[in-house]
């Protein structure tokens, strides 16, 4: 497969977006040392300093309905915690519905971005990114009450990102295989917990009773009432 390491880049997920509007194969990988526009979820920017972290996108075309893709995320996530507790001992939690702790801070985060078929709903493609802080020692005021790094001992940056491509293109060439759910909620740093979430304009507090099959959180209210929530974002 196809695999680009830039020294600097705007944002790998960015980059990653144009070449498969041109065409782009499945599986290809590009990596940057540093990212100046760094993308998160919600439009949010991701702190990518040079030399410390992983900032890794795969260009994925699998057989997928858009209401399956919370798949990918959901078992990407749990890939990155084996290869993090394989690699290192140490234990990573997932804090739904994609972002990775460890010591209750977030060392890593998923940014998948899917191109659908208007008509069908089918995926023609998956921008899948991966940001994991590595050696990250620095952050930025705002993020430093809950950012983190893995700070490996042994392990360098280059181990660490050859585990995940072999963890993570196995699973890429079906997405079909059962979501790995006991596994994703055994590594939850959620359930079980008070969360506070917002949902049109009004902010919530409940309690994360379980995931779901198709990778929803669903919660219970103060008043008893059950949802679930499908997407966005809780705080714990
Ligand atoms: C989040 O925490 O909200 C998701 C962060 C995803 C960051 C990665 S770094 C590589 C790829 N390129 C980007 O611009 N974002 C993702």
């Amino acid at each position: 497969v196809p695999i680009e390491v830039h020294q600097q880049i705007d944002s790998t997920n960015t980059e990653a977006k144009k070449q498969a509007m041109n065409g782009a194969p499945h599986g290809t990988v590009i990596l940057a040392e540093e990212q100046t526009a760094g993308r998160g979820r919600l439009g949010r920017t991701f702190y990518s300093p040079k030399g410390t972290g992983i900032y890794m996108s795969m260009i994925l075309r699998p057989n997928l309905h858009l209401s399956q893709s919370i798949h990918v995320t959901t078992s990407v996530a749990v890939a990155i915690c084996q290869v993090i507790e394989r690699l290192t001992n140490q234990k990573p939690q997932i804090k739904w519905v994609n972002d990775i702790y460890l010591n209750q801070q977030k060392i890593c985060g998923i940014l998948t971005e899917a191109v659908t078929d208007f008509e069908s709903g089918n995926v023609e493609y998956l921008i899948l990114g991966i940001g994991l802080n590595v050696h990250t020692k620095h952050f930025p005021v705002e993020l430093q009450a809950i950012a983190g790094s893995l700070n490996p001992e042994v392990v360098t940056r280059n181990q660490i990102c050859a585990h995940l491509l072999n963890e993570i293109f196995p699973l890429c060439e079906d997405f079909s295989h059962p979501f790995l759910l006991d596994e994703y909620k055994s590594r939850s740093n959620v359930l079980g917990k008070w969360i506070t979430f917002m949902q049109n304009q009004q902010r919530y507090e409940a309690l994360a009773e379980d995931i779901d099959a198709q990778g929803g959180l669903k919660v219970r209210l103060k008043s008893g009432e059950q949802m679930t929530l499908n997407s966005g974002e809780i705080s714990i």
